[in-house]
């Protein structure tokens, strides 16, 4: 074996162990300590690296990998029971264009059909056997080929009748679920007898539904919803429908929500209003699911071993995994904020690999009692940067992370703000803060100078031609060393330069926005700059007059006098029009038409929502990203969700598209 084999063997082995020590907190413990997200992924890559790899292995080796193992889980207490049909799990469905292949297959063969769609609750199934109108038998999924009798615990649910006016022999699938509110009491009582709490209402299910005393059971209140009929066609009855209307009259638990749909336009609209129903619903559900209704096509349809193809789960998009923190870091921002970070065992969330969150301020940290080597959820914020939103449990008994009290790159000690919320670095020579403010200052957003990212930017700091903001526009006079300059060719040299002659012509709020003024983001700037008009007239501004705006706060004004009255500030600025630049005010409103009105878009629109955005600040309108009494109007597309809902209850007028265009006319 080479080194880099003797590494990877390492790796494999180290998957290993840390994936049984997840399947025995699973199936053992019942109390997981990852997500499934996460366990499916670490499995997934141990999968692909064993196959890569096998010839490091001895074929027993690798025979004891939890990857060979299904479904480990088999307790020693309850008697086996091999189920006369299997019970099969449900194939996944992750995008509407795996639904549209799910139904393009039923295409194939069937006529004349429709869906039955039903929440996919997260509990355990169970299959229930009632002889002369009696509860006889229920038996647990176990590997779906044999599972446990758990009929005496199952007789303790409420919900699931002992007795039904119906004397055929029948049997009923389902899932037995705790409620939300039965978890977080069981919980409480957990708590107050000091035993070990369950982690989620799956496990609290699990762990009741095992108990070895009936009594228990009882105490602690399973529910159940069932969904299916084992032979159907004994009872007559045809279609899915039907078999949730056999269900009702003999008073089994059914879901509420469910629904019988004839499109494939119906079933995504489920889908969306699902996405809210289920966060108020008083037990947990892992998704829904699309049944084909008529079940006479379920046989031609067929099977694979594991799930059949009449029948298919959609699952939302976790927008949460959790995974490993294995570091804390601090940086310093623009002007001087300290965030801290959290770099992480790498995982994949809504379809990107992440490897570094945020973790906010040392508060946050605080809050959530976070330390190095700790399970953390986290989510993506924004869609776009992700956070750390809780501690899952701590690997080690170390106590919280320590504050940070100097800049990391300076040095220097940092300054709590007055709420002790925010701390800075405040040194004008911060290394550090300097690169940053650069940074933005050549941003798109802000100076927008051509191909001058953070790498150009660095080299140029390290070759000593630019220190301080005003020096990009010095970079002229040194075309013929910068030319000379290896790795930058004559052309994007003068790119550069065309680039930052060309910046001189921008409007004014964007040379404000480029400064790194605290609490003075792009839309502030762009107001502050219709007010001040020229830059030559902002260091001496009179900013207390711009308070009686509704744009304009306290914060703002204070930030933004304490910015020019600092000496480094006036020279800089000086500076800058000594060579000439001085930015001037160009307004873009087309019209004010819109003025006063505030606007939230939502829906599919048959344009990308920047257009209408663009049109409404064209315009004189404001646009505001949730609908509240001061909302003026709903731009509404199709399939339009919360937003469209908020704006109803709240009377807010709702428009098309048309109407929108008559607006602007
Ligand atoms: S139908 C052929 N309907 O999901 C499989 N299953 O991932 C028949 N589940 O093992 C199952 N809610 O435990 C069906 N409304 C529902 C369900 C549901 C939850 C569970 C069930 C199954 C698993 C498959």
């Amino acid at each position: 074996m080479n080194s880099k084999e003797i590494k990877i063997k390492q790796e494999i082995l180290d998957l290993q162990s840390k994936i049984n020590e997840w399947d025995n907190a699973y199936y053992n413990l019942d109390n997981p300590i990852v997500e499934d997200a996460v366990y499916d992924n670490e499995i997934l890559r141990l999968k692909k690296l064993e196959e890569q790899y096998a010839y490091l292995f001895t074929y027993e080796e690798l025979k004891n990998s939890p990857t060979q193992k299904i479904n480990a889980f088999a307790s020693e207490t309850f008697t086996k029971i091999r189920h006369n049909e299997p019970m099969l799990s449900l194939n996944k469905a992750y995008t509407y264009e795996e639904i549209e292949k799910f139904i393009a297959k039923i295409d194939k063969i069937a006529v004349n059909y429709s869906f039955y769609i039903e929440p996919k609750i997260d509990g355990l199934s169970i299959s229930i056997k009632y002889k002369n109108g009696k509860l006889w038998q229920a038996v647990t999924r176990g590997d779906g080929l044999i599972g446990e009798d758990v009929t005496e615990n199952v007789k303790q649910i409420e919900c699931i009748p002992k007795e039904i006016n119906y004397l055929n022999d029948l049997e009923v699938r389902g899932e037995i679920y705790l409620s939300i509110s039965d978890f977080n009491n069981l919980n409480r009582m957990l708590e107050l007898e000091n035993k070990p709490k369950m982690a989620n209402p799956r496990n609290g299910a699990a762990g009741t539904l095992r108990q070895l005393n009936p009594e228990i059971v009882k105490e602690r209140k399973l529910s159940a919803f069932l969904y299916y009929i084992v032979n159907p066609e004994l009872h007559n009855i045809k279609t899915m429908t039907e078999s949730f209307e056999f269900l009702s009259k003999l008073e089994f638990p059914i879901s509420k929500e469910t629904k019988t749909v004839y499109t494939i336009e119906e079933i995504f609209e489920y889908i969306n209003n699902f996405k809210t129903i289920k966060t108020s619903l008083d037990y947990e559900t892992d998704g829904i699911v699309i049944k084909l209704n008529e079940l006479k096509y379920y046989n031609e349809l067929g099977y694979t071993v594991k799930f059949p193809h009449s029948a298919i789960a959609f699952k939302y998009e976790p927008d949460t995994v959790s995974t490993t923190l294995k570091n804390i870091f601090a940086t310093i921002g623009r002007t001087g904020l300290v965030t801290y970070n959290a770099e992480l065992e790498p995982v994949t969330l809504s379809g990107s690999r992440i490897s570094f969150a945020t973790l906010n301020n040392y508060q946050y940290i605080y809050d959530l009692n976070l330390n190095t080597n700790d399970l953390v959820y986290i989510k993506k914020a924004g869609e776009i940067i992700p956070c750390v939103i809780s501690l899952v449990n701590k690997k080690e008994e170390l106590n919280v992370f320590n504050k940070i009290i100097t800049c990391p790159y300076c040095k220097e000690s940092l300054i709590d703000s007055e709420t002790f919320l925010e701390q800075y670095c405040i040194n004008p020579n911060c290394p550090e803060i300097i690169r940053k403010r650069l940074i933005h200052f050549a941003s798109k957003e802000a100076m927008e100078l051509d191909t001058l990212g953070e790498k150009n930017i660095d080299f140029f700091i390290e070759k000593g031609f630019i220190k301080n903001i005003d020096d990009f526009f010095r970079l002229k006079e040194r075309s013929a060393e910068l030319t000379n300059l290896e790795g930058f060719g004559y052309k994007s040299i003068m790119n550069i330069l065309i680039s930052i002659e060309k910046s001189k012509e921008l409007s004014l709020e964007r040379i404000i926005f480029a400064f790194s003024i605290k609490h003075i983001g792009a839309k502030v700037s762009k107001f502050i700059a219709s007010k001040v008009v020229s830059l030559d007239q902002f260091i001496d501004f009179d900013f207390e007059q711009l308070t009686s705006y509704d744009e304009i706060g306290p914060k703002i004004v204070s930030s933004l006098k304490e910015w020019c009255n600092n000496e480094h500030n006036r020279s800089l600025v000086t500076r800058i029009l000594d060579l000439g630049v001085n930015l001037v005010y160009k307004s873009n409103a087309k019209s004010n038409i819109l003025e006063n009105l505030t606007f939230v878009i939502t829906g599919e629109l048959s344009q990308p929502r920047s257009f209408y955005e663009k049109m409404i600040l064209e315009n004189g309108g404001k646009i505001t990203s949730s609908v509240s009494q001061k909302t003026n109007y709903l731009l509404c597309g199709e399939k339009a969700g919360s937003k469209l809902e908020k704006a109803q209850k709240l009377n807010i007028k709702i428009i098309n598209e048309n109407e929108f265009y008559d607006l602007c006319k």
